[in-house]
């Protein structure tokens, strides 16, 4: 969501901050400011719009400084506007702060302190904690970290912070609570992130900091963290594998489609040491670490939202089929407040590709209670969700920086075939003939993609005859239904066309009546199982004039006759198919949206990590 940046050491910090936060302008993105303390002042800089805006903004102002402090928002409380733009200031203007997350007793707090005569200027729950810290700073006669753990001690709800307090000007002051920040540790200087993408480009040596903790960062000292009681903690520091090359868009015109041809190169890092085609194995290190509790497992409940849940209902079929245990597909947000029925026979599996939603965190929370078994399958490492679980499996796709999940969706597939194959031949619930079958194909799904990936040029041709429509409804059946429901994702969060994804044999129980000849149906039509089932709901559809968009196996001629366009799929087994049919799917969204205009990387109302509920 918000992305925060800060910096402090002999450098100008003005555009380390800058670049910084277009590092983070996919996180979220209505209004961007900074703070810069410059000898005895502290100045305040913030517009509505992207960061762009903000350096106009900026231009004639005095930017000087070596700490500061910079933001870009996306709104919760308050409509984005300048006045809404963090850093806010505390009443006198001595304390300048930037906040991501939620302050769920803002109201409570902000009446308070009315009550006892502070001024507020803007509408958000962050500035009620810079006049908070404030106050009690003034009240009590503390020092500006006293005062931050003293304000903490009052809130309620979920933060990351980072304040500058103008008296105290070779420090800044971080604090996190359910939301991620990153300290980087430079040659005596400090690098501050939401995230560790605009820190790497300065320093590969990490602290992410542990939930309820303070970070104290002063010019020619050490890295302090202490948590609220002031009890002095012991930052571990990681050396991160990240490269700018994997942060930047390296010539082309978009992430997401970076992104998109990324896929069989990712693919190939997250099978990496994992796939033995040669000898036809599967090592997973969890699976091996806790064998004994994961084959007790006598129920799965995978819990994600969004895109991550998609790839849950895919790896639902996965483990049904090679484990036979039953597995549930939760989305987080209804499951963390459906008092559900979980025991420690469970294994629960969270899957998200950024690790800090805040409604998978709340839904691994719920499930510990029960003594549950958790299992993370995430992207971002060192994020909160892998440090919340038990065990887990990191997808290893590399950044995901556009908004709409693509890669993240085919690692976690990945990833959950790779755990079904692993536990199915220590539960010896699969035959070694079909083991060894989906470990080969396996390996040959990174150049399967790149053939699919061939077919760019046709689908950006194709995608010129569907900007007209107002919706489309996406169709398959089987490992292709979570397929269909992710195209209608895409589509409609970067092109704004309503999408909808069904199972295609439900067309006929209401659907269908949308169905005439302005509707374009995206038909997931492969050689496999269902084929047949598939054939007569295409031609359900032809029937009522629907123009049909079918992928199909290569050298499919039957429905290559039907429909009206086919974009061909190499031939592969069908619970690797979602691998290769979600690829078109992310190319047509990305060229419809491109072909309408629309800011395909940042999607209005959208924000990369949804670290509130
Ligand atoms: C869609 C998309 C979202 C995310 C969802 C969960 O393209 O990106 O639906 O999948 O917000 O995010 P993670 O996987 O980070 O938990």
């Amino acid at each position: 969501m918000c992305g925060i940046v800060g910096y402090i050491g002999s450098r100008d910090a003005y555009p380390i901050l800058i670049k910084g936060l277009k590092r983070l302008e996919y996180r979220g993105y209505d209004s961007a400011g900074v703070a810069l303390i410059n000898n005895d002042d502290l100045n305040v800089y913030k517009t509505k719009g992207k960061v762009a805006d903000l350096e106009s903004f900026c231009e004639a102002k005095n930017i000087s400084g070596h700490v500061g402090i910079a933001h870009t928002r996306w709104a919760t409380h308050g409509e984005p506007s300048s006045v809404n733009a963090h850093p806010h200031y505390s009443e006198s203007k001595n304390l300048a702060i930037i906040h991501n997350g939620i302050i769920e007793n803002y109201a409570e707090i902000k009446n308070n302190l009315i009550a006892k005569g502070v001024k507020f200027r803007s509408d958000t729950d962050t500035e009620v904690l810079v006049q908070l810290i404030e106050y009690v700073q003034v009240k009590k006669n503390l020092d500006t970290l006293t005062a931050v753990q003293v304000a903490l001690h009052q809130v309620i709800g979920a933060y990351a912070i980072a304040l500058l307090d103008k008296r105290e000007p070779n420090q800044i002051i971080a604090a996190r609570k359910q939301s991620p920040l990153v300290v980087g540790i430079g040659e005596n200087e400090f690098f501050l992130g939401s995230d560790a993408s605009p820190i790497i480009e300065f320093t590969d040596k990490v602290v992410y900091l542990e939930d309820g903790s303070i970070a104290v960062m002063r010019l020619g000292e050490e890295l302090k963290v202490v948590n609220i009681l002031n009890r002095e903690l012991n930052p571990l520091v990681h050396t991160i594998d990240m490269n700018l090359g994997q942060i930047e868009k390296c010539g082309y015109p978009h992430f997401m489609l970076k992104e998109i041809f990324e896929q069989p190169e990712c693919l190939k890092n997250c099978m990496r040491g994992r796939i033995n085609a040669d000898v036809d194995k599967v090592t997973l290190s969890a699976v091996i670490d806790y064998k004994e509790r994961l084959l007790a497992a006598k129920r799965i409940i995978i819990v994600a939202c969004g895109t991550s849940w998609h790839a849950g209902l895919i790896g639902k079929q996965l483990i049904e089929t090679f484990c036979r245990i039953p597995v549930d597909v939760e989305y987080a947000s209804e499951f963390r407040y459906r008092n559900p029925v979980v025991t420690k026979d469970d294994l629960v599996i969270a899957m998200s590709q950024s690790g800090e939603t805040a409604d998978t965190l709340a839904a691994i929370e719920l499930a510990k209670r029960s003594g549950a078994l958790i299992y993370g399958i995430c992207n971002a490492v060192g994020s909160s969700i892998p440090r919340a679980t038990d065990t887990g499996s990191y997808i290893h796709v590399g950044p995901e920086i556009g908004v709409a999940s693509t890669k993240a969706f085919t690692g976690q597939v990945i990833v959950l075939v790779m755990l079904s194959l692993a536990l199915a031949k220590e539960k010896g619930t699969i035959d070694d003939q079909t083991y060894n079958d989906v470990v080969k194909e396996l390996s040959l799904i990174p150049d399967k993609m790149k053939e699919v990936l061939e077919q760019n040029d046709k689908i950006a041709d194709l995608s010129r005859i569907f900007t007209y429509a107002h919706n489309v409804i996406y169709l398959g059946r089987g490992y292709s239904y979570p397929v269909a429901l992710e195209g209608a994702l895409k589509l409609k969060e970067i092109s704004y066309i309503h999408a909808e994804g069904y199972p295609a044999a439900e067309m006929k129980h209401g659907p269908i009546a949308l169905v005439d000849s302005d509707m374009p149906v995206v038909v997931i039509a492969t050689h496999n199982a269902m084929y047949e089932k598939v054939l007569s709901n295409i031609q359900e559809i032809k029937a009522r004039k629907g123009r049909v968009i079918a992928l199909v196996t290569k050298g499919d001629e039957t429905i290559s006759r039907i429909a009206d366009e086919v974009i061909e799929l190499p031939k592969t087994l069908e619970c690797l198919e979602p691998l290769l049919a979600t690829i078109p799917l992310q190319l047509l969204a990305y060229h419809i949206a491109v072909c309408k205009d629309k800011n395909v990387d940042q999607p209005r109302n959208l924000a990369k990590s949804v670290t509130v509920e």
